[in-house]
């Protein structure tokens, strides 16, 4: 049994025997996307204090202004990866294509692969509200010691190893799991530690808060539009609380906490929704599975949804079991 102070360095070598394939690349790979949240964590904190604000003038593949910490992320996740030789491949929301990593080293023949969204819920950077860092982990597919292809990206969520996300929040937390539960830990900033706050995450089997955009409302589905009324019913334990963040991993962290379903549906404008299958909802589907909860895209599970490409996009329904079951009543209705 894991005490409640540990580390998060101490858990990942505690955990290491525990996870199915272990090797120790694993544990390395943590341990280095931990060492990024930390430097970009640092850099979140001072991004009132000096010039780093605003756009960065140039946009991304999907069309969206990058904002400067976006890129800074971006570069410190990438170089921490690289530098240590431990993945042979990584693909990140904000680079049009994927990169190959080929190490010199006969040694170090590394065989899983990662995606990344150095920075989310970005548009929140510039008015201090909290944003995150979303990761998924592949096995690579095509044979060890060649360079990487897209179909070692191009997987099913169902087969991640890991995912994670870091919350730079009221307090940074770094929440992941290998398939084997969800475990939460909180950043000591003063000594520079992240401890285990939260052992064994789960969503409550219900709650009471629902997360959309509602801005978009006239935009929605019929099914969606009825399920947004149900939340808004006085009636049992209703009305539900609306909640939203506007950065995905603030709004699934409060949802797991508290119970709660979050939407970003497709629209009768956006026929896949906003977002990314790989980057976003395949990490966090997996982590909502491990928590108890429940991910669907529609009628798929997300992390059966085959993937077409590295940017693609996709409807999002994600949280607490009854009330994403309760969603798909409704959904159901208009199929
Ligand atoms: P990113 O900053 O990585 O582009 O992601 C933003 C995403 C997600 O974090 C958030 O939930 C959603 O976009 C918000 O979209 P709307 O502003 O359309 O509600
Ligand atoms: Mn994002
Ligand atoms: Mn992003």
């Amino acid at each position: 049994m894991t005490k409640r102070n540990t580390t998060l360095g101490e858990f990942i070598i505690e955990n290491q025997d525990s996870f199915q394939y272990s090797s120790g690349e694993l544990s390395k790979l943590i341990n280095a996307i931990r060492l990024a949240a930390k430097v970009v964590n640092h850099e979140v904190n001072k991004a009132g204090l000096i010039d780093i604000l605003g756009a960065a003038g140039d946009t991304n593949i999907q069309g969206e202004e990058q904002q400067k910490l976006d890129v800074f992320a971006h570069d410190k996740f990438i170089q921490t990866l690289t530098n240590r030789e431990i993945v042979c491949g990584i693909a990140s929301e904000e680079e049009d294509d994927f990169i190959s990593i080929n190490s010199n080293d006969e040694r170090h023949q590394n065989k899983y692969v990662v995606l990344i969204d150095p920075l989310d819920g970005s548009s929140n950077i510039d008015v201090n509200v909290s944003v995150g860092t979303i990761f998924s982990v592949y096995r690579r597919v095509t044979p060890i010691g060649t360079p990487v292809t897209l179909e070692d990206f191009l997987q099913p969520g169902n087969k991640q190893v890991a995912a994670g996300y870091v919350v730079y929040g009221t307090s940074t937390m770094l929440v992941y799991t290998t398939g084997d539960g969800v475990n939460g830990f909180t950043l000591n900033p003063a000594l520079g530690t992240f401890y285990l706050s939260h052992p064994d995450m789960k969503f409550p089997e219900t709650g009471k808060i629902y997360s959309v955009n509602e801005g978009n409302y006239v935009h929605f589905h019929q099914g969606i539009k009825d399920y947004i009324k149900y939340c808004q019913q006085e009636e049992d334990d209703r009305p539900y609380t609306s909640r939203y963040i506007g950065s995905l991993v603030s709004d699934f962290h409060r949802n797991m906490i508290k119970g709660g379903i979050y939407m970003y549906p497709k629209t009768k404008i956006t026929q896949s929704g906003k977002l990314r299958l790989l980057y976003e909802c395949n990490p966090m589907a997996f982590i909502a599975e491990q928590a108890n909860g429940i991910a669907i895209g529609g009628k798929t599970r997300i992390m059966d949804i085959e993937p077409t490409e590295l940017h693609q996009r996709v409807p999002f329904f994600c949280g607490s079991r009854k009330m994403v079951e309760k969603l798909q009543e409704f959904l159901e209705k208009y199929q």
